[in-house]
């Protein structure tokens, strides 16, 4: 093949079909366009991704994640535990509510938040632990719920790269006293951005619901403080029309990876914990050898590739001297290790099997590092 002729493979690719668009147009018409029909609807259906639990749709992941935490009473004076390496968003919900951070490391094989580590990081202040279903893999969530538990701590789960992962048959959401979900547009499934908070208690639920429409259920009849982090009905139809497509791409998203497993002999590939049903929101591999020069072959060779998070949060310059207050340092090799080694390659559902012989092709000539 001629180099002009390879058109670059994406690292990510959102879909938007026609099935979305007209949904989005038939709201636009209908002048039912905030937090109306389609809001209710999408967090009706959204129940079944999450044992049946109740949903309550908000305007972004970071929302779902800030106003779960409020609804919780997580404040000023309290620590969550969370893992360094994630999103920012993460670490970034808990000061929005006033709280403090407490960095914990992650299982070298799965990259989510270790238990032993969480369990070491649990102190007289702690209020919650919010494990992150990092690249779509589910969080040990059969030791981090009773650890959560035997302390009398709430769990929040930042799903928001997991829609549809489990863990011996629980789905990711289903578990602690709340998940949230990111619809941001490069997600598993969008709704061009939005949120979704699932949890089993009624009383959470509604106070999630007041908080994200100034604290009213009945207009004007204000009932506590609470923010503007409604949903559209526009962003909600199209949420509905990517979740009846999301088993599909899952499925896809699935068989992408086998095919890159199967085919992948030089670097390190995913790893997927006994029990855990994997989304593959990403397709993360460990580079032990040179990135740079690893990144720069694979995008010569027209394959999209990302570090997902070249910085841990604790490194980032809001939470930078954050550590404990003995040494100002956090201890979080295994998050410092990912961190360097990491790449994610495609492995979006859009892929063709073409793609797909191009990635194993290209990351086969890689230095043997595994
Ligand atoms: C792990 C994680 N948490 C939270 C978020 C925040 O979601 P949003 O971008 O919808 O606010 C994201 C996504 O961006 C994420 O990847």
């Amino acid at each position: 093949m001629q180099g002009q002729d390879i058109e670059p493979i994406a690292a990510a690719k959102p879909v938007i079909g026609e099935e979305e668009i007209e949904a989005a147009v038939r709201v636009l018409r209908s002048g039912r366009v905030v937090q109306g029909p389609e809001v209710a609807a999408f967090e009706e259906e959204f129940s079944a991704l999450v044992g049946g639990r109740a949903c309550v749709a908000v305007n972004s992941g970071t929302s779902a994640l800030q106003l779960t935490l409020l609804a919780l009473g997580v404040g000023a004076g309290d620590e969550v535990i969370v893992p360094s390496f994630s999103f920012a968003a993460s670490a970034n919900a808990v000061r929005l509510v006033g709280a403090e951070p407490v960095f914990a490391d992650i299982d070298p094989d799965t990259f989510c938040l270790d238990p032993d580590a969480a369990a070491a990081a649990i102190g007289p202040r702690t209020a919650a632990i919010m494990p992150v279903h990092l690249y779509g893999h589910p969080a040990a969530m059969d030791r981090l719920q009773p650890l959560a538990d035997s302390h009398g701590l709430a769990v929040v789960e930042d799903a928001a790269q997991a829609h549809g992962a489990s863990l011996h048959g629980t789905q990711v959401g289903a578990f602690g006293s709340a998940g949230c979900f990111s619809f941001y547009p490069t997600k598993n499934m969008h709704a061009l951005e939005g949120g979704m908070v699932s949890t089993a208690d009624p009383a959470l639920a509604r106070t999630l619901r007041l908080l994200r429409n100034q604290g009213m259920e009945q207009r004007y009849a204000n009932e506590i403080v609470g923010a503007n982090m409604r949903m559209t009905d526009v962003a909600a139809a199209i949420g509905r029309e990517q979740l009846k497509k999301l088993p599909g791409w899952t499925e896809q998203r699935r068989a992408n990876a086998k095919a890159l497993d199967a085919g992948i002999t030089t670097v390190v590939t995913p790893q997927v914990a006994e029990g855990a049903e994997h989304v593959y929101h990403q397709y993360t591999v460990r580079v032990h050898g040179d990135r740079d020069a690893a990144q720069q072959r694979l995008t010569e060779a027209g394959v999209g590739n990302a570090v997902y998070y070249p910085t841990p949060i604790h490194r980032l310059t809001p939470y930078a001297a954050s550590g404990p207050s003995s040494t100002r340092e956090w201890d979080l090799p295994q998050t410092e290790r990912a961190a360097a080694e990491v790449v994610s390659l495609p492995v979006h559902p859009s892929l063709t099997p073409q793609e797909i012989e191009r990635i194993v092709a290209a990351v086969n000539t890689l230095e043997v590092t595994r």
